[in-house]
């Protein structure tokens, strides 16, 4: 039974407001969770509620959504039981009862799902991975391969180049202990390299990917297979890469404005394939706008032999979408992030979708996150191919990472091979 819910305001990565919660059982249990926040949001997403009081943090204070656990949700749970995570869940949903949980929250609604999560968990002895992983009927537990940013662009770091991300991926790596300190190392090289090549320190952007002031995208390419090389790996052997082209962000009126160019849907895909062809990527996310819905199935034929074709603004995490992409052959894997649904229940529906349709899924943090390090538990109960967390860098990241070497060590659980499309 549910003794106590609080909602607290609390800083993310970012040093803007988001939202705490503590939950406590009847049996004096305690489960403490905090949400992270976007910043290149889909447009589908869930309402995250924002005070909208500019004068206190620009607008972004979360005391309406506290408010809203303090008041709402605390007076209808309080007292209540519930036999599943789902049924809390449905709870939630049902007291907001709007399609975007505009009333109550994304942020509010969310941060109770995950506090609920860690406190029964907690009450019935189960690890927190294991207690996700029986959501879904899920009792063999790898850790997910992690994509690891190294340099960043778009919304992230003040948009010097289009694209947001370009990720590593440490393919042959044949532990998380293992993938880390490779992926470290190429992050080190690459902090070197752009310091003998544009004179700056390793500045960071959002998720701590390093981000020079690349004259063009090819440079980025070419820096990261110099940084690759230069920590003695072997690019596609055992360092491959992948973008997160967020092109949701420079999609203005029909066309991709890439700054030195404006492309149609068409020339981007001809773009995109062409990096394909040149350099060694596995995994591409949202290379066409979340609208752009004529061109998804393109793309993915013309991607599709060669890498994941990954949907981020495009799905929303939303079974409906999901659907609709698996209808129109768009895309062949799943960029799972729970806040963009905004509770646990639904996140697990869009899983199964994703699952039922043989596509690949990413689990994936926000730009703007905090210390805690649910995803991790998330990732690796809900059978994540992938987890995709930010650079080797800032605590807010570290945390999830440092959880999966806990699992590792602890545990002894194994990291999942990549799997190839088509395979
Ligand atoms: P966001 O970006 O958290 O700022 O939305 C992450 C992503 O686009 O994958
Ligand atoms: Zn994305």
């Amino acid at each position: 039974m549910i003794k106590e819910l609080r909602g607290f305001e609390i800083l993310d990565s970012r040093g803007r407001p988001t939202v705490m919660a503590k939950c406590i059982l009847s049996d004096g249990t305690v489960g403490s969770a905090s949400v992270p926040s976007g910043a290149s949001t889909g447009k589908a997403e869930a309402l995250e509620l924002r005070d909208g009081d500019a004068t206190r943090y620009r607008g972004l204070g979360c005391r309406k959504a506290v408010a809203n656990i303090n008041n709402a949700i605390r007076g209808a749970l309080v007292g209540k039981e519930f036999d599943t995570q789902e049924a809390f869940d449905n709870a939630l949903i049902a007291l907001d009862g709007t399609v975007d949980k505009s009333r109550l929250g994304a942020n509010a609604i969310l941060v109770c799902s995950l506090a609920y999560a860690r406190a029964s968990a907690q009450q019935e002895g189960v690890v927190l991975y294991k207690y996700f992983g029986r959501m879904i009927g899920n009792d063999d537990f790898q850790l997910p391969r992690p994509t690891i940013n190294l340099f960043s662009g778009g919304k992230h770091a003040g948009g010097q180049i289009p694209v947001q991300d370009l990720l590593l991926v440490p393919v042959a790596a044949k532990t998380m202990d293992e993938a880390l300190e490779q992926v470290h190392s190429v992050y080190l090289s690459a902090s070197e390299l752009i310091h003998e090549k544009y004179g700056m320190r390793a500045l960071k952007a959002d998720e701590g990917g390093l981000a020079p002031s690349f004259r063009n995208i090819d440079e980025m390419f070419e820096d990261a297979m110099k940084a690759i090389e230069r920590a003695g790996l072997q690019p596609g052997k055992q360092m491959a890469m992948a973008l997160d082209v967020a092109s949701s962000h420079f999609y203005k009126e029909g066309k991709y404005d890439l700054g030195t160019e404006i492309r149609d849907s068409l020339g981007m895909i001809d773009l995109i394939r062409s990096w394909v062809d040149a350099y060694p990527i596995l995994s591409v996310e949202d290379g066409l706008a979340e609208n752009d819905w004529e061109f998804w199935p393109h793309l993915k034929h013309t991607l599709q032999d060669k890498c994941l074709v990954l949907g981020d603004d495009l799905l929303c995490t939303q079974v409906a979408r999901i659907n609709r992409a698996v209808e129109k052959d768009a895309a062949n894997a799943l960029l799972l992030k729970v806040n963009q649904c905004g509770s646990l229940a639904e996140a697990a529906a869009a899983l199964r979708a994703a699952r039922n349709a043989g596509w690949q899924v990413t689990v994936s943090a926000r730009s703007g996150e905090t210390e805690d390090n649910w995803l991790a538990d998330l990732a690796t109960g809900w059978d994540g191919n992938q987890i995709k967390i930010g650079s080797i860098a800032q605590s807010d990241r570290l945390a999830k990472y440092n959880r999966m070497l806990e699992l590792e060590q602890g545990d002894e659980l194994k990291i999942r091979d990549w799997v190839y499309p088509g395979n």
